[in-house]
């Protein structure tokens, strides 16, 4: 049983801590927080002892791995403090709100060889886990364009916190890098990496809520096809669905209808698409009765959700920490990830296409 070195104690903690507290993998060593009573009641349940600052815990002997789950403009200094000791690390996403400083922390784990686990959690979403590996596993011909949409009623949150938690760090930071990280982290494992973007963002109510209301962005990956990603919170309803268009298919991930992953095979033979006697069919729909048919939607539910993916994210970090596993999404997943939001965000400002370089930091835009 591995010991771990909580930094922070706030409820994903918990969360995360929960989804696998019964196999007996990782106790609870020590822990930290900013909040000294969080940090007792949190030592109560979970164990471990109190400690009063982030040097106490870092030389708190016998740690195993650290945890690091906070406010996420405190992530990167808990990183520069833990990354030194050597030992593998999860952290939540967002790592932090600029590229060039996970850049550094980049660097900086290269330099201690300590290897970084990032809470990129919604890739672990069996929907979005089946369509990964149905694209790894099924070859999609040459791609044509990746399309996705964050919906969602940005009112909702931000009247809860105002009213229950008006410090809370969710009222200070834009939606794009803060939440939509998980959706750029999917485009980016359909995509490729990207290249440039372009996007109109529109303001319209004034509101302590630093996101744009709704921003549409096109997107150009290296390996040569688009991609768009439509944010918004002026919407009246959730939705965070994906559409992937190739040339042997076309797949639908939430998006719409009640299915959670829709798979649209093209016909594969010429008989397939024309049908056995194509000359008997004079009538349109009629003659394309095969192709129809072989295109018919495939159509896959889940009945897991969110407790799944933690699990699958926290069994990661089980592997990493026992077995030396080296994690999906790492530092330099986070980098391209945030240097993405930030190239998206700035276009929509600066009203010009920005690029990314071969890291995936936007370039220009400082
Ligand atoms: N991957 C996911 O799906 C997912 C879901 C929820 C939250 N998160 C991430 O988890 C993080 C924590 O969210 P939460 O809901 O647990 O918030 P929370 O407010 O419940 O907990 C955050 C904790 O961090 C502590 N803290 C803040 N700044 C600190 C600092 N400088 N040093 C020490 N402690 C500090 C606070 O006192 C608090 O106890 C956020 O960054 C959020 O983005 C990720």
């Amino acid at each position: 049983m591995f010991k771990l070195g909580c930094y922070g104690s706030g409820n994903r903690t918990k969360a995360l801590l929960d989804s696998l507290n019964q196999d007996g993998f990782y106790k609870v060593h020590a822990v930290y927080d900013l909040n000294i009573e969080s940090a007792e009641d949190f030592a109560a349940q979970y164990g471990g002892t109190v400690c009063k600052t982030p040097e106490e815990l870092i030389n708190t002997d016998g740690i195993d791995a650290f945890f690091i789950s906070l406010s996420p403009f405190a992530h990167a200094e808990a990183l520069r403090r833990t990354i030194p000791c050597g030992k593998p690390i999860f952290v939540e996403k967002p790592v932090s709100f600029s590229a060039a400083e996970i850049k550094e922390l980049v660097l900086l784990a290269e330099k201690y060889n300590t290897p970084v686990q990032v809470g990129f959690m919604r890739r672990f979403l069996p929907e979005n886990r089946a369509a990964l590996d149905f694209i790894k596993e099924n070859d999609p011909g040459r791609i044509f364009s990746v399309d996705c949409n964050w919906f969602h009623h940005g009112e909702e949150e931000m009247n809860y916190n105002l009213y229950h938690h008006p410090d809370n760090f969710r009222l200070h930071v834009s939606q794009i890098p803060f939440h939509c990280c998980h959706m750029l982290d999917i485009l980016l494992l359909m995509g490729g990496n990207a290249e440039k973007v372009t996007s109109l963002t529109t303001k319209v109510v004034d509101r302590p809520y630093p996101s744009p209301d709704d921003l549409i962005c096109n997107i150009q990956f290296t390996s040569g096809f688009n991609g768009r990603f439509h944010y918004s919170s002026m919407v009246y309803y959730n939705e965070m669905s994906y559409r992937f268009h190739a040339e042997n298919y076309s797949l639908k991930i939430d998006a719409g209808g009640g299915d959670m992953f829709v798979i649209h095979r093209r016909p594969r033979f010429k008989t397939s698409r024309i049908g056995s006697h194509p000359e008997l069919h004079k009538a349109s729909p009629d003659f394309n009765l095969t192709y129809n048919q072989f295109c018919a939607p495939q159509k896959v539910n889940f009945s897991q959700w969110l407790d799944w993916a933690n699990e699958n994210i926290m069994y990661e970090f089980v592997q990493l920490v026992r077995d030396g596993k080296m994690p999906e999404s790492d530092l330099r997943t986070a980098l391209r990830v945030q240097g993405l939001a930030e190239a998206i965000e700035a276009s929509g400002k600066l009203q010009k296409t920005i690029e990314l370089d071969d890291e995936g930091l936007p370039i220009g835009i400082e």
